[in-house]
């Protein structure tokens, strides 16, 4: 009844945002590494890419929000101390792939790109900001808890929470009470009309930035036969040749798949090579 008319957005940010988002947020829930990854299918080689790719997102996130925490269009929801993941990423950094971390975390072609957008709003457009900090923080806090669990338990990691601390908030009691006071303080900002349309229609870029993300690392776990056997035991044994694959950018990875298989078919190269001959023989004795 009091529902807004589809042509025009909720007078609430919170709700504009929300239901803007609707459509992506299916969209991203159904993304194939999502959905396996909801199904309790995910691999160390997967959760360490998708963390590493994370952890680039955060770095600039925050950089943006530092660079903006003064400016009005943002100031109202600077929450350093409950909801900045950038140390907590980097403890999560250490645990997957060891001291020398930062020179092995892989850098995506995707991650890049959602990186290079976060940089341009920060510095170009400060008024978008808000877009991308409720579509990962808010994210984080409702969803995220839920692959926390299934994290845990899939790659079977110590109860300690060691490789999970991105998941982890030690500073907010009530996720959901966070929630409600992110939500009423994003409509505390002031903005025009038109601002508020650009606003929603970069929380929907948010959401697609992290869909081609997920995309872009689902292609990247497909080419490596070594992922099709989620044991934590083949995980550890391939520790070494796996760090290796992560640091392959997408665009080099592509395209391997069709050759590794044509070279893993001797077999059938020699069998048909063998007809032939057999053929030419026969044909030669029936002309004699
Ligand atoms: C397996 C994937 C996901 C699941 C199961 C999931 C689940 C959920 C759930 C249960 C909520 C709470 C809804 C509510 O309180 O009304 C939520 C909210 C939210 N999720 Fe997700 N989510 C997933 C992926 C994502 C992704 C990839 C993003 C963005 C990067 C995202 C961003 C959000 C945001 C921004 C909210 C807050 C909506 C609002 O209250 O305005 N989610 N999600």
């Amino acid at each position: 009844m009091d529902r807004p008319q589809s042509d025009s957005l909720p007078q609430d940010l919170s709700e504009a945002l929300k239901e803007a988002t609707k459509e992506v947020h299916a969209q991203a829930e159904n993304a194939e590494f999502m959905r396996n990854f909801q199904r309790g299918q995910v691999t160390r080689k997967g959760f360490k890419l998708v963390m590493a790719s994370l952890y680039h997102v955060y770095v600039a996130l925050e950089e943006e929000i530092e660079r903006n925490k003064d400016n009005p269009v943002f100031a109202p929801l600077y929450f350093p101390e409950e909801l900045h993941r950038r140390a907590a990423l980097e403890e999560d950094m250490a645990f997957w792939y060891g001291p020398s971390w930062l020179e092995a975390v892989p850098y995506t072609a995707a991650t890049r790109r959602y990186v290079d957008r976060l940089q341009q709003v920060g510095r170009r457009e400060p008024e978008l900001l808000v877009a991308h900090a409720y579509t990962r923080y808010l994210g984080d806090l409702s969803g995220g808890q839920v692959l926390k669990k299934i994290a845990q338990k899939a790659l079977d990691l110590p109860s300690s929470g060691e490789g999970l601390a991105f998941f982890t908030f030690p500073n907010i009691d009530s996720a959901t009470k966070f929630k409600q006071l992110y939500r009423s303080r994003m409509n505390t900002l002031e903005m025009t009309p038109e601002v508020r349309q650009r606003v929603t229609e970069e929380a929907k870029t948010a959401f697609l930035l992290n869909i081609q993300l997920f995309e872009e690392l689902q292609e990247l776990l497909n080419q490596d036969p070594e992922d099709q056997h989620p044991s934590q035991a083949a995980g550890l044994r391939h520790r070494v040749s796996s760090r290796l694959q992560d640091s392959i950018p997408a665009e080099q990875s592509r395209g391997t798949p069709l050759l590794s298989n044509l070279s893993q078919m001797p077999l059938i190269r020699w069998v048909l090579t063998l007809s032939v001959v057999v053929a030419t023989v026969a044909m030669g004795f029936y002309a004699l």
